[in-house]
């Protein structure tokens, strides 16, 4: 009866918090029913076509102290590192040669990157490489620094809201973090024209069947381009290095359900995924993903962008992950594809360019 449920969503119906939470509750015998509806929604959509983000750690500065996060500014133990302007187009440059077309600067909130400079970086990037597309995810800033970014050509933003429970924000968070500014920050960056990405962490401590069912119905209104959601994995230099960590079999199920409502949305099967379980990332694609990111930051910083223990891929060069990739996704009958892979909104097939 559960699986008339798994029908509606997958009819385009939506479903109230009552009923993902009765979906949610019984994943166990509902996991291969989502995973299949969610890949055929995604193949009527995207076809068996999975599109890479090659990501670029600029940077593992930060000004925060989120409780479940490695670089966390508390974190002394890390060791620190910030690439320059021509390092970050270095690698883009090496992903481009690989087959990216989409490059994702990702950091801590590193106020060193000031407007201008990061701004000057993803002019660079774009002037080199006109067909591709520049996400940046860079926590919270001012409208005025996203209206800037934007402007300077970056097209895309991932910044995952984490949780949509206020109380839940709260303890993963310090007290100079609000729920209020990081609902702020997505909202504007999507009244400035970006391609939005958010997303939550799957089993962070304190986080309830309920707040799932409450994610689901989050997703749904907000309508991102992009989800974002992996296990929570504990770090040993955090607050949370006890906290038990989140079950990869739930964010697949996770996955699926996404996937069913919002059928089009781009969905990674994250690396935080491939950490909690060897073939996460495959199982990912098999539940309805649709996204790998690859790391293209240089070998040598990689093992210092550390959000989590046990981190995968953190020794590789970015042409052996990606030729990795190619061989485990194989098996799953898809395949990836290189261009921009931009959001479908008009619901027929996108564009290769
Ligand atoms: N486990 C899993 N994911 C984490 N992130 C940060 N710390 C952890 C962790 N310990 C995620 C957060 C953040 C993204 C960049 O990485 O959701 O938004
Ligand atoms: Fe860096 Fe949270 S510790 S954003």
């Amino acid at each position: 009866m559960y699986k008339d449920l798994l029908q509606k969503l997958a009819k385009g119906e939506d479903l109230n918090k009552e009923e993902y939470l009765l979906l949610i509750g019984n994943r166990e015998s509902l996991r291969t029913d989502a995973a299949e509806a969610a890949c055929r929604v995604r193949n009527e959509h995207y076809g068996r076509r999975v599109f890479i983000r090659g990501l670029v750690e600029f940077t593992n500065y930060c000004r925060n102290n989120c409780n479940y996060c490695g670089i966390r500014a508390a974190n002394s133990e890390l060791s620190r590192y910030r690439l320059t302007g021509s390092e970050i187009t270095e690698c883009c440059d090496i992903g481009y040669g690989l087959g990216f077309r989409t490059f994702v600067l990702q950091g801590g909130e590193d106020m060193y990157y000031t407007d201008d400079i990061l701004a000057e970086i993803v002019r660079q990037i774009k002037k080199s490489h006109p067909d591709c597309a520049v996400t940046l995810s860079v926590g919270e800033r001012s409208r005025e620094s996203y209206r800037i970014l934007r402007e300077a050509g970056a097209d895309r933003y991932l910044l995952r809201h984490e949780t949509v429970n206020r109380d839940h924000y709260k303890s993963l968070h310090p007290d100079t973090m609000s729920y209020d500014n990081r609902m702020r920050c997505l909202y504007d960056l999507k009244e400035l024209g970006y391609q939005v990405g958010c997303g939550f962490m799957v089993g962070s401590p304190g986080q309830t069947e309920d707040d799932l069912a409450d994610e689901l119905l989050f997703i749904r209104g907000f309508k991102p381009e992009m989800v974002g959601i992996g296990p929570f994995i504990p770090h040993h230099d955090t607050p949370y290095s006890e906290e038990k960590a989140g079950s990869a079999e739930l964010t697949l199920f996770l996955l699926s359900l996404i996937r069913l409502t919002l059928p089009d949305v781009l969905l990674p099967a994250t690396t935080a995924l491939g950490t909690a379980d060897p073939l996460g990332r495959e199982k990912g694609i098999e539940a309805g993903a649709n996204v790998l990111m690859p790391n293209l930051s240089p070998s040598g910083v990689r093992k210092k962008y550390m959000l989590y223990d046990n981190k995968i891929c953190t020794g590789d060069e970015a042409a052996a992950c990606i030729s990795c990739l190619k061989m485990r996704i194989s098996r799953t009958g898809c395949e990836i594809v290189t261009n921009r892979g931009d959001h479908n909104k008009n619901g027929g097939m996108i564009n290769e360019i």
